[in-house]
């Protein structure tokens, strides 16, 4: 495993667009489900739960080894107010993240319905039976799904800024990394700018 001060960590860039695809299919599938009310909902709701669930395992291991790995130092000519939208929004990923599948467990236990995430796991209630608190979480669960649907698009839209309009290397920390960019490339120089680990990275 490598990193290096421009990179993300190999098994933070590996987790990263492991669960960019599955949050994505996530939303598609929901959204999908609640369009029908044809015999693809039972299928849509039956993947749904599963890939949700472990949507959840993931960001638990993910947040730690963010923590212990830290972030490379966003460029150093980015303005201040730039970094700090940009860290915002990353701490608002993480939380809806976290937060979806979570509801979305929490709201089928207030449902009062079995939890199914395979044919023979059945996740515990975590939640007694009340319609009241359901209806609460299921808006919730379309609500936190909205803003993830929105800032996801900002976060795309950022990241395609830095990788064809500025190209300074912000794109790269999260793909394949600067280990084989040769010496003196241009996007180096503009993270080198960066000087130091921000320390308010991490
Ligand atoms: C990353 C995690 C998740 C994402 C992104 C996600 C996304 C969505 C979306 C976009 C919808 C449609 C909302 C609407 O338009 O009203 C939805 C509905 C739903 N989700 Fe999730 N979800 C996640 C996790 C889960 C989990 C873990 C469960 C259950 C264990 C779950 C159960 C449901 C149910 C039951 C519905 C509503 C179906 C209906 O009312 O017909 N979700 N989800
Ligand atoms: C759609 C294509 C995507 C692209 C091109 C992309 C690109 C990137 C890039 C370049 C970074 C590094 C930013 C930096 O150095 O500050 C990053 C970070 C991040 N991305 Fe994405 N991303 C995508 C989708 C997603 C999705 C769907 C999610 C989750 C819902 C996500 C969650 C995150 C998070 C939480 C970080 C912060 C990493 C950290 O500092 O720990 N990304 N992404």
């Amino acid at each position: 495993m490598n990193r290096n001060a421009l990179d993300f960590h190999l098994a933070m860039r590996v987790l990263h667009w492991l669960m960019a695809a599955m949050v994505l299919i996530m939303l598609f599938l929901g959204v999908g489900m609640v369009s029908t009310t044809g015999p693809q909902y039972t299928a849509l709701l039956a993947l749904h739960r599963p890939v949700g669930v472990v949507v959840l395992l993931l960001v638990l291991i993910r947040v730690p080894l963010r923590l212990a790995t830290g972030a490379p130092a966003l460029p150093g000519d980015l303005p201040p107010l730039q970094k700090r939208i940009a860290t915002v929004s990353h701490v608002l990923l993480y939380l809806s993240m976290i937060a979806m599948p979570l509801i979305g467990w929490a709201m089928l236990s207030a449902g009062g319905y079995s939890v199914q995430v395979l044919e023979s796991l059945a996740l515990p209630r975590i939640l007694p039976h009340d319609l009241e608190t359901y209806a609460v979480l299921r808006t919730a669960h379309t609500a936190v799904a909205m803003l993830l649907f929105a800032l996801i698009l900002a976060h795309l839209a950022a990241a395609l800024m830095h990788g064809l309009i500025r190209r300074d290397g912000v794109l790269r920390s999260m793909t394949v990394g600067h280990r084989h960019v040769a010496g003196g490339d241009s996007q180096n120089k503009m993270r080198d700018v960066a000087g130091t680990i921000d320390e308010s990275r991490g």
